[in-house]
């Protein structure tokens, strides 16, 4: 029996032995080429990808980046990020390589966790025809087709305060900003307006940013298991809206301007070709998932930095005022009134600058290239990061410190202010959020003032900033003459 133990541990041991070889023999494998940029491997499977989120979970994300760009003494550099071989790119002439080479050199790439979580046009349509999908999108969601949407925006945001912030003297910022993102979004994308339908879609989507960000173990019970059926429950639901909205229109009762639904629905590709019930349904998804976090993101560091900052909430304040002190009893925003709120936006860039709601994204090399130059193999994925060039000081000296005049005048160099990204894969839905901050923005400063409740809230970066707790203020309302 002793020997019969025996002989099972050293076999255990020989194939615990013989599956660590293989995990490292091929992980040193993935980065066997000469002349590859400077950089780490890290362990098998989990590479540096520790380090790399443990830095945003700190608040600090930029430290990944600076602390590698000083040892290595070079614009890229290469790590192994989930499992497979990476190389950050950094700096606007990094930005402008990668931006420029989409579809050439480089395509998007995601993780496969992400896939599961949100599988998309590619089963539904030819890569083709995903393609010319994406041209259309952005025709959607331009400053002159956005215009018609102000007036509901601001209508929107005036039902906002009034059930959520009103008669408060405390609320919890980040919550209340993304309820007031989401059911914009619900509004404009898809006319949904009815508050328990927008409640029943908001729900799952808690899920699904938790599954994002979790082991990717599709076990009954798990964030990620969860996340992938709250996916399949918002897609049953969006396919339901899309065909009832198919039928409204047939017979009369929807109109054509109502939402980007019915704008999707009528509009055609230049050979004619209309989009069908599954690819519309992919990017409704898609602007609700790319919509979802990042405006909120941004309007919830819009709140902390006017509390911290009483000079620049006072010139906020009276942008804003002398815009709402020309309106009519009852009469909503314009796109005159938004061209006119030059500093705020300014105020809402250095927000972007300094808490960029994303981090960057991931690409893939579509082919081997040299680039300044290190070798890049096929198949290798590479990273953008805003951090690298918005926390930089040789782009934004002091580049802990809020001023929103670094955006006056020419304004930052090219490539270097880059939270939206840029090339043909720039967020389509910014023009959008441009609307929405500084909807939100005039709606808040023109009813309140406000203080932290919490002196020193941590930021967790997962992958987005957020302030820990939520961001509580309390609330000091102006008295209505100032209105
Ligand atoms: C402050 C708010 C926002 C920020 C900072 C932001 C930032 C970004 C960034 C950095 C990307 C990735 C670009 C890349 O892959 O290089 C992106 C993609 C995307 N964003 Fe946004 N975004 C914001 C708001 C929105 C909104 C409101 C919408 C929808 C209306 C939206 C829809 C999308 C979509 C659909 C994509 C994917 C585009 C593609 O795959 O080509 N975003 N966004």
């Amino acid at each position: 029996m002793e020997l019969f133990l025996i002989s099972l541990l050293i076999l255990l041991f020989f194939f615990l032995s013989l599956t660590l070889f293989i995990l490292f023999h091929n992980h040193k494998s993935l980065f066997s080429y000469p002349n590859t940029p400077p950089g780490a491997i890290g362990l098998p499977i989990l590479g540096e990808s520790v380090e790399f989120l443990s830095s945003g979970w700190k608040g600090h994300p930029e430290k990944f980046i600076f602390d590698r760009l000083n040892k290595y003494k070079s614009d890229v550099f290469k790590t192994s990020i989930v499992g497979v071989p990476a190389a950050i790119f950094c700096g606007p002439i990094c930005n402008k390589f990668l931006f420029s080479n989409e579809n050439k050199l480089v395509t998007p790439w995601w993780p496969d966790s992400v896939n599961k979580i949100f599988p998309s046009t590619t089963q539904t349509s030819t890569k083709e025809e995903a393609k010319k999908l994406k041209k259309l999108l952005p025709q959607f969601l331009k400053p002159e087709a956005l215009q018609r949407y102000i007036g509901i925006m601001d209508e929107l945001a005036e039902r906002h305060f009034n059930s959520f912030w009103k008669n408060r003297e405390e609320v919890l910022v980040f919550p209340l900003a993304k309820s007031f993102t989401f059911s914009i979004a619900c509004r404009l994308f898809m006319s949904v307006e009815d508050e328990i339908h927008v409640e029943r879609l908001s729900g799952p989507f808690e899920h699904i940013a938790a599954g994002i960000i979790s082991m990717p173990i599709d076990l009954p019970g798990t964030p990620f298991n969860r996340a992938i059926k709250a996916s399949k429950f918002i897609r049953k639901e969006v396919v339901a809206i899309v065909r009832q909205r198919k039928q409204d229109l047939a017979e009369g009762k929807a109109l054509a301007t109502q939402d980007i639904l019915s704008h999707m629905l009528l509009t055609c590709d230049e050979n004619g070709v209309y989009m069908n019930e599954s690819d519309i349904t992919d990017k409704i998804l898609g602007l609700l998932i790319g919509g979802h976090d990042t405006a909120s993101v941004a309007c919830t560091f819009i709140v902390k930095f006017l509390a911290e900052l009483p000079h620049i909430y006072d010139a906020v304040y009276t942008e804003q005022m002398e815009i709402a002190r020309a309106k009519a009893e009852g009469e909503t925003l314009k796109w005159e009134d938004i061209k006119k709120m030059k500093y705020s936006w300014n105020v809402a860039c250095e927000v972007l600058r300094i808490a960029s709601p994303l981090q960057g994204a991931f690409r893939e090399a579509l082919s081997d290239f040299v680039f300044n130059g290190f070798f890049i193999p096929k198949g290798w994925k590479l990273y953008w990061s805003a951090n690298s060039t918005h926390k930089n000081p040789e782009y934004f000296p002091e580049p802990y410190k809020f001023d929103p005049g670094r955006f006056e005048g020419n304004g930052p160099l090219p490539y270097t202010f880059v939270p939206f990204g840029g090339g043909p894969r720039m967020c389509p839905g910014k023009e959008y959020a441009k609307l929405e901050i500084l909807v939100f923005m005039h709606n808040l400063v023109k009813r309140f003032k406000w203080t932290k409740l919490l002196e020193n809230e941590n930021i967790i970066v997962n992958p987005m900033p957020i302030p820990q707790k939520g961001l509580p203020v309390r609330l000091f309302p102006h008295q209505p003459l100032s209105l």
